[in-house]
């Protein structure tokens, strides 16, 4: 059996991050959608709430299962015997990070390779802070992440403002 990991902060998921899922799930049997902590990042959901979003949005998406990890993603492989780590990468900046990451992860679990899969060319300039943004500004975020989540981002961001940055 096939297993693959996508992780990420998933805060929150958008229309963009539904796009790799869709696509991965075609290329394994089983494919995690894993919501981790990044340290660098002061999340504006929590963990909890950002699996529940995810499971609405792709819990019907066959294969795929929603969980949460609060450790290191090269363990997190390891424990749920998956080969593969799947990362987006929209522009050729999110390169160099994501090489490094990669490098890590395999240093760490050598049994583990990433495969980048190319975000689609309407996603590309999206991103989980950009749709935050918006909806903080009163912006319409139609579109940038599932409709059947708006509704939650908007109340929790308009009611927060940018909290999340601070
Ligand atoms: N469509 C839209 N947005 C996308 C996207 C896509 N296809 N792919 C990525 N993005 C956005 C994300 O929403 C995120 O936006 P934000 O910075 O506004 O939150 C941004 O691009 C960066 O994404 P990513 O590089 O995947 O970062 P992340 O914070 O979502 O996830 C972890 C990073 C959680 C996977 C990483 O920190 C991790 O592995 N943590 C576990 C601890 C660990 O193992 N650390 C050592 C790693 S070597």
């Amino acid at each position: 059996m096939k297993i693959a990991i996508y992780p990420g902060s998933f805060d929150p998921v958008t229309s963009g991050h539904v796009d790799i899922i869709r696509r991965a799930a075609g290329l394994c049997d089983k494919l995690i959608v894993a919501v981790m902590h990044n340290q660098a990042k002061k999340p504006a959901f929590s963990p909890e709430e950002r699996c529940e979003m995810l499971q609405r949005v792709v819990g019907d998406v066959p294969g795929v299962e929603v969980r949460m990890f609060s450790g290191l993603l090269a363990d997190y492989a390891a424990q749920e015997h998956a080969e593969t780590i799947i990362k987006g990468l929209r522009a050729v900046s999110d390169f160099e990070y994501e090489f490094q990451m990669a490098l890590a992860n395999r240093k760490l679990n050598p049994g583990v390779d990433t495969v980048f899969l190319m975000t689609s060319a309407e996603y590309m300039y999206l991103s989980s802070s950009i749709v935050k943004d918006i909806a903080a500004h009163g912006g319409d975020i139609t579109g940038f992440v599932p409709d059947s989540i708006q509704d939650d981002i908007l109340l929790r961001i308009r009611k927060e403002g940018n909290s999340w940055q601070r």
